[in-house]
């Protein structure tokens, strides 16, 4: 009897909580926003705008346009080509800003900030909450013995066969025969194909990065995701382990650093 009693109460008390706690997180929301609105209008609407679109009034003297976030296009992602990022990838762009670009790094301010600032972000588009963030792809650690000579051999072929060089060039200088003939990318600014030879990835310094970002592709540009080749070798044409070789060879291609203490031209 007790049972019976204490089953159904149970389930009205966690209906109950249920109703109560929708709005509670509606509200932890607008707060969040709110505060994200705030650091927003100090620190970022120079550059991406008061209305998120990219326009802010520095974004006319920027060779790089400030990513305009009205349309839910997002570059630097660990999920799949063509879906929205995570939170943890928009506060991974925050923590490194975009090398090469204007977009600075934000590590110093408070977490707490940069959280209320992805929500911010994130409101610009209105179809966020309905489509949300895509599944994060994995990424597996790289193998101790990335840099070995088979390696970047077995990564040169890939590089020919997927032709990786009609947009970033033979010798990876990002001058293969397509990089003039892009089209503007969705934001209608020009894109140019990445030069290898220059190391770091706009998107982080790591080998991960590389292969980051031939899996999941840069929404937007001519940059394509590899991600169903990679997803099942067929011994052959692609092999386990071959992704891995792609990035060996894409480091390689990279100029050797300066002599610590010379000056770089
Ligand atoms: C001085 C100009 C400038 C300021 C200030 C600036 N940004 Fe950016 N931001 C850029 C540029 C330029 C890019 C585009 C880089 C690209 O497309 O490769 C960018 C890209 C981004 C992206 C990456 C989008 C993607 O496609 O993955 C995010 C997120 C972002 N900014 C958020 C912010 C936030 C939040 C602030 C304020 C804390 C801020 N930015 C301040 C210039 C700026
Ligand atoms: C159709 C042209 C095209 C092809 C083919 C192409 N890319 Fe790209 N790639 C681009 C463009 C354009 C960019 C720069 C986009 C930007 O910075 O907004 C880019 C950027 C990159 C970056 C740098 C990302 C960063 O964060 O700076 C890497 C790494 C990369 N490509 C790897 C590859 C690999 C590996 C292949 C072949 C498997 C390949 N790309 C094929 C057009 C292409």
């Amino acid at each position: 009897m007790i049972l019976r009693a204490s089953l159904p109460t149970a389930i009205l008390a966690l209906l109950l909580h249920a109703l109560a706690s929708a709005p509670a997180r509606a509200d932890a929301l607008a707060a969040q926003r709110a505060e994200g609105r705030e650091v927003y209008g100090r620190y970022c609407v120079g550059c991406h705008g008061e209305a998120g679109d990219g326009r802010g009034p520095a974004a006319a003297m920027l060779i790089t346009k400030p990513r305009d976030f009205t349309k839910g296009v997002f570059k630097f992602r660990t999920t799949p080509t063509g879906t929205l990022p995570t939170d943890d990838d928009l506060l991974r762009v925050l923590a490194r800003g975009v090398y090469r670009t204007s977009m600075p790094e934000w590590s110093l301010l408070p977490d707490r900030q940069r959280r209320a600032l992805v929500a911010y972000v994130k409101s610009f588009y209105a179809e966020w909450e309905e489509r949300g963030a895509g599944t994060p792809i994995a990424l597996p650690r790289p193998p101790a013995d990335l840099a070995t000579a088979a390696r970047v051999a077995r990564g040169k072929e890939l590089y020919a066969m997927l032709e990786c060089s009609t947009c970033h060039g033979e010798g990876g200088h990002g001058d293969g025969p397509s990089a003039k003939t892009l089209q503007p990318d969705v934001w209608g600014n020009p894109q140019h194909p990445f030069d290898f030879t220059k190391g770091r990835l706009k998107s982080g310094a790591g080998v991960e990065d590389i292969y980051r970002t031939f899996m999941t592709g840069l929404n937007g540009t001519a940059m394509p995701s590899y991600a169903d080749i990679f997803a099942e070798p067929d011994g052959e044409n692609v092999k386990e382990g071959d992704a891995w070789n792609l990035v060996a060879y894409i480091v390689s291609l990279r100029t050797p650093a300066a002599p610590a203490g010379k000056a770089v031209p």
